[in-house]
């Protein structure tokens, strides 16, 4: 199973157990890990995202809906993803993540 780490300053510091094939976002989900998810996880919001701090390679590609999103986002770099759209590919892999915007 891949371990997957949240940050948000001090505010957040857990690290899950995820499922290979699942996103970040239904990580978060599953785990009541505060990660925002305003249009319910099909890539029309932007809330749910995330810059990846380590173990980028782990996850799936961005594909061209992911990347106009995250154009508009204030903050953006190039370890951003939306962790709605970010799967989790390999089993074993280690995966760290700061939230952006959490779901209060
Ligand atoms: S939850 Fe809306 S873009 Fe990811």
């Amino acid at each position: 199973m891949p371990q997957l780490t949240f940050t948000h300053g001090t505010q957040v510091n857990t690290t899950v157990a995820a499922k290979a094939g699942d996103s970040v976002l239904e990580t978060a989900l599953n785990h009541d890990v505060p990660l925002q998810h305003a249009c319910g996880g099909f890539c029309a919001c932007t809330t749910c995202h995330i810059q990846v701090k380590s173990g980028l390679e782990n996850l799936s590609s961005m594909d061209d809906d992911e990347a106009e999103r995250l154009e508009a986002v204030d903050g953006r770099t190039e370890f951003s993803r939306l962790g709605c759209q970010a799967k989790l590919v390999r089993p074993g892999s280690q995966i760290s993540v700061e939230i952006m915007n959490l779901d209060y």
